[in-house]
């Protein structure tokens, strides 16, 4: 029998508070189908709060049906490289995704996504960015790969890309490939991965985390959610972007086949 010392912390003994507690989404890419049970799943796991990282609607699933999901959140959000691109598709880097789900978009929705903040804060402690704290396009926990090779930074270039920012949570999106890690110093630096479009990991199911300020310091949690892929990649093929089916359908590919 368990001593009270080692019983697991009750939820009614849990930090209230929404900035301590949260869910943390990005790369959502339009897939709304995954959006669906990513926000099931996080209610499910009694989690009131919920971040995003960016990337919102670039994707051939729903994007509209995405935006209005995300609308509706009520923690900050941010926005990813793609969605810049969405908004101006004269910008270097801006493609086919990108016009496709602006083509999607109704006023409304577009003004949101243009009114997303590069960065944002959550409470005092925690620092939400796409990329790196000064970069959406740059990637920061791995090397953003080519073709299927990923390569983990080490800790020297990690830590300078965090810089000073005197935060103890630095969470970020951009590459899809979920870690969680810390610095010398203390700080964390979380990726949640990407709850609609998956790449080299070997998995279709969608991902995000859960991540909680405990006495001993920030608690993460990776999740990995399955949902009807096989619908998201029939919406992707009849949209007209059958290379995102094999990414939908199994998250073995890499990204030269999105092309
Ligand atoms: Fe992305």
């Amino acid at each position: 029998m368990p001593s009270a010392r080692s019983s697991p912390v009750s939820r009614s003994a849990r930090p209230k508070r929404t900035d301590l507690r949260f869910a943390v989404i990005s790369d959502v890419h339009g897939n709304a189908h995954a959006l669906d049970a990513v926000l099931a799943d996080i209610a499910i796991q009694g989690v009131e709060s919920i971040v995003c990282l960016g990337d919102n609607v670039s994707g051939p699933v729903d994007p509209a049906g995405a935006a209005e999901r995300l609308m509706a959140l009520s923690g900050p959000s941010i926005r990813g490289n793609h969605d810049r691109w969405t908004v101006d598709l004269s910008l270097k880097g801006s493609g086919k995704i990108d016009a496709f789900a602006r083509s999607k978009l109704n006023d409304a929705q577009l003004a949101w996504l243009a009114d997303l903040p590069a960065t944002a804060t959550h409470g005092d402690r925690v620092f939400l960015c796409h990329g790196t704290p000064a970069d959406d396009e740059v990637p920061w926990l791995d090397m953003f790969f080519s073709g299927r090779a990923t390569t983990l930074p080490g800790e020297a270039q990690v830590a300078a890309l965090a810089g000073t920012f005197d935060y103890e949570l630095l969470l970020c999106g951009h590459t899809h490939i979920a870690r969680s890690v810390r610095l010398a110093d203390g700080r964390m630096i979380v990726n949640p991965g990407s709850v609609g479009m998956q790449l080299v990991q070997g998995s279709p199911d969608a991902r995000y985390a859960i991540v909680e300020r405990r006495a001993a310091g920030w608690h993460t949690t990776l999740l990995v959610v399955p949902y009807d892929y096989e619908a998201a990649a029939r919406l992707a093929t009849a949209n007209g972007f059958p290379q995102w089916a094999a990414s939908l359908t199994s998250g073995w590919v890499g990204p030269e086949s999105l092309r």
